[in-house]
């Protein structure tokens, strides 16, 4: 039970950060426990280069830009005035000029041109609207660094990167876009801003701090709710389990049995020799398979896509079936061991390339994780993500907010803030408070995912609406189109695309522009 317990910890800590923290293994006695990246994990499983550019589309072309940006917008201290070179990317071919649509995609925590990537949403329907497409980098990601660009310097000490907040992004968005309508000489175009996972956080924050910069807001799989009171600390954990569930009661019994097993084979060196024999481990690293395991049944709940998928690993359609599948039909043993080969089988070697499991190699190559282990120490404390509970598919973990915060405050060195974002953007009460105060977001849900238990999933009024899908997975609804959509999904962006014309055809009315 201890071991098992132990074992999660540390199991949810690589899957968080493999390069930055194993100092959270042991913090607060066996706490410290941290969530998984909302983006879905790069892992790379077995000392090759999966690669990242697979299958975008040919369409995704844009010019890079950069923008002086200011360190600090909220005070006049003399370092304050500090500045950084913010990265973005343009694509202005469909624009059809000064009073057409300017869509904006919040960057979230990664390398922007992932998100640019693989949001196919915003080039798909790019050219119906006449918009410009603006991909804006997130502070302390991918390229944009302050401190002399250089990620060492911005991540050296807490004074440095004591700037990474949620706040200061979108302050940034807010003067990036005034700054690049103010060069179009558009200052009547609207902008519409869009973003999945925090990107999805971002942009409906940013509709509500600022109104008058952004006339819209697609936020798709926003976990807006996922702070602490706010929702069952619980609950990503028990959709990651009911998703198996639902496949079949079978396979989440053997899921759940693994661990054990998992655990009683590594404490033995005859168990040890097994499990190096049944899995073929990079150098005979047995100890990495339950991470591994966790790793995969996570992110295969979170891009449970009706597609096949080939953006950071190559997945098939409905991967959680295919995995419950393997399960329930074994293709060599039916013991555990050789299922949970099976899985891992699904996840990492989709493609066939992969010569052994748990290789190593570059863990973070789109830059995430020094980033988001900061802020989700500080201020974005998704409390949604910690409590495992004892019908989970994993370990039982039970939820504590004394661990959670003081593993934090090892991490950082700093008190974290765990209810700052809600006394800033809000979240109790919200249908009532943003009735009567925002206007114009989507929020977006595919109920497969597990992020969608910190979603806003009811409409709220008659134009923030929530589009909720039972069959969805991690903004599903942004990605490009495909043949093989199913007839759901093609709705959901039909309807976003009716949603944003008549913000749009209000928009203009209200500002008496013919259009
Ligand atoms: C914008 O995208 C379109 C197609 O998606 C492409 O034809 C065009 O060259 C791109 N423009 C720039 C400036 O990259
Ligand atoms: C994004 O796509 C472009 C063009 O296909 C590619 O050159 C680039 O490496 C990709 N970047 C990422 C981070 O996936
Ligand atoms: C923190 O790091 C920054 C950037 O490298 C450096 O300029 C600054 O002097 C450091 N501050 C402290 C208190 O160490
Ligand atoms: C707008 O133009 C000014 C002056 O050339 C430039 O410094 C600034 O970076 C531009 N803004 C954007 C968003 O590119
Ligand atoms: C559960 O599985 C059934 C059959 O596979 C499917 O029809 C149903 O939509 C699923 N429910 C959820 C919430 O995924
Ligand atoms: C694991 O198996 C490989 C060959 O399959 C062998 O070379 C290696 O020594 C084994 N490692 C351990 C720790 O047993
Ligand atoms: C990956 O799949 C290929 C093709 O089925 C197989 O030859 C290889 O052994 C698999 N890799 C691992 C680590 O099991
Ligand atoms: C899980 O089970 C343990 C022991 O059986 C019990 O003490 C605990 O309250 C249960 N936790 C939850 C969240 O139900
Ligand atoms: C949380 O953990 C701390 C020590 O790690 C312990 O003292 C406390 O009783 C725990 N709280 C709950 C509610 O279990």
């Amino acid at each position: 039970m201890a071991l098992a317990a132990a074992m999660i910890a540390v199991a949810s800590l690589v899957l968080f950060s493999v390069m930055s923290c194993s100092c959270h293994a042991v913090g607060g006695g066996g706490g410290g426990r941290l969530p998984p990246t909302l983006t879905r994990q790069y892992y790379e499983a077995g000392g090759q280069k999966i690669s990242g550019a697979g299958g975008v589309p040919a369409k995704v072309q844009y010019e890079t830009r950069y923008f002086t940006q200011r360190l600090d917008h909220f005070n006049a201290a003399p370092a304050s005035y500090g500045t950084f070179q913010q990265r973005y990317l343009v694509n202005a071919t469909f624009w059809g000029g000064k009073a057409a649509p300017v869509f904006v995609y919040a960057g979230n925590e990664g390398d922007v041109e992932l998100f640019t990537n693989n949001t196919g949403f915003m080039w798909d329907v790019a050219p119906r609207f006449r918009a410009m497409l603006v991909f804006i980098e997130h502070r302390y990601y991918g390229q944009s660094m302050p401190f002399g660009g250089s990620k060492e310097a911005a991540y050296s000490n807490a004074s440095a990167t004591g700037y990474l907040t949620s706040t200061q992004a979108i302050a940034d968005f807010a003067e990036l876009i005034l700054s690049l309508k103010a060069n179009l000489t558009a200052p009547a175009a609207p902008v519409v801003v869009f973003g999945g996972s925090y990107g999805g956080m971002l942009a409906a924050w940013m509709r509500m701090k600022y109104p008058h910069i952004v006339m819209g807001a697609v936020a798709s799989s926003a976990p807006i709710l996922g702070f602490y009171g706010l929702s069952d600390p619980y609950s990503f954990y028990n959709v990651v389990s009911n998703d198996f569930k639902n496949e079949s009661e079978h396979c989440y019994d053997v899921l759940r049995s693994s661990w054990k097993e998992l655990d009683e084979a590594l404490a033995t060196d005859q168990g040890r020799a097994r499990l190096n024999h049944t899995f073929n481990m990079c150098k005979g690293n047995v100890d990495a398979i339950p991470n591994l395991l966790e790793n995969a049944l996570v992110y295969v709940a979170m891009t449970d896509y009706p597609t096949p998928s080939s953006f950071l690993t190559s997945l098939p359609a409905y991967p959680v079936r295919e995995i419950c599948r393997a399960i329930d039909h074994p293709s060599s043993g039916k013991d555990t061991l050789s299922l949970v080969k099976d899985v891992m089988t699904i996840y990492y070697n989709n493609t066939g390339e992969l010569a052994c499991f748990g290789g190593g190699g570059d863990e973070d190559p789109y830059g995430m994780f020094a980033g988001w282990n900061w802020q989700a120490c500080t201020e974005m404390i998704l409390t949604m993500s910690y409590g495992v509970s004892n019908s989970s598919i994993f370990p039982p973990d039970p939820f504590n907010f004394t661990d959670i915060l003081a593993g934090c405050r090892d991490y950082t060195g700093l008190p974290p803030r765990p209810y700052w974002i809600e006394a800033h953007f809000g979240g109790f009460d919200i249908g009532n408070v943003l009735k009567r105060s925002a206007s114009n977001i989507i929020f977006f849900n595919g109920l497969r995912d597990p992020w969608s238990s910190g979603g806003v999933l009811k409409s709220i009024s008659e134009s923030i609406i929530a589009l909720v899908e039972p069959q969805g997975a991690h903004h599903v609804d942004l990605r490009f189109s495909s043949k093989e959509d199913p007839d759901w999904l093609v709705q959901v962006r039909r309807k976003e695309m009716r949603i944003i014309a008549r913000w749009l055809r209000q928009y203009y009315s209200d500002e008496a522009i013919s259009s």
